[in-house]
């Protein structure tokens, strides 16, 4: 969690409540500095990240009233050309998820897909999925 989002002139301050707020502080300025331009283009500026993502500085964005139809996503999701292997595309429709940005919609929130196993890997052994069967019901060979 990282609401309220605080907005002074031209810069947003997205504060980490949590370690949930830190991993998406942190993918975030990850993942804007690492994607190719047309990427880039669907993103709202990062400005700068402290170390451990308790603070992301962003460019302030005029966030949308409507959802976005089903077209403009569409166009989005194509622009973002999602590779198998790759994270999900890392954004929502949600209105608030997105907003105007020097003449173009951005995302504001870009983090919305963080696993939570990514954030917070839980051994293998804690997992519900991965508890070992009991012998009995182990299928026969
Ligand atoms: N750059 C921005 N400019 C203006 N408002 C923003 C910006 N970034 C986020 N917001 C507003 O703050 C809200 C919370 O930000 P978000 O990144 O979604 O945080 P959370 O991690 O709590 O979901 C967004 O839904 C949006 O309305
Ligand atoms: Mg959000």
């Amino acid at each position: 969690m990282r609401s309220p989002v605080i907005v002074i002139g031209w810069l947003a301050f997205k504060f980490a409540r949590d370690a949930r707020g830190r991993a998406s502080n942190l993918y975030e300025a990850k993942l804007y500095r690492g994607v190719d331009e047309s990427r880039r283009a669907l993103l709202c500026p990062v400005v700068w990240a402290s170390r451990r993502g308790a603070l992301l500085i962003i460019r302030a964005a005029e966030p949308l009233t409507e959802m976005m139809t089903e077209e403009e996503y569409w166009e989005a999701f194509e622009t973002w050309d999602y590779m198998p292997g790759e994270d999900s595309c890392p954004f929502e429709p949600k209105a608030c998820d997105w907003g105007w940005f020097e003449g173009r919609k951005v995302a504001l929130d870009y983090s919305s897909r963080l696993s939570i196993s990514r954030a917070w890997p839980t051994p293998c052994s804690q997992r519900r999925c991965c508890k070992r069967l009991p012998t009995s019901t182990a299928m026969p060979d």
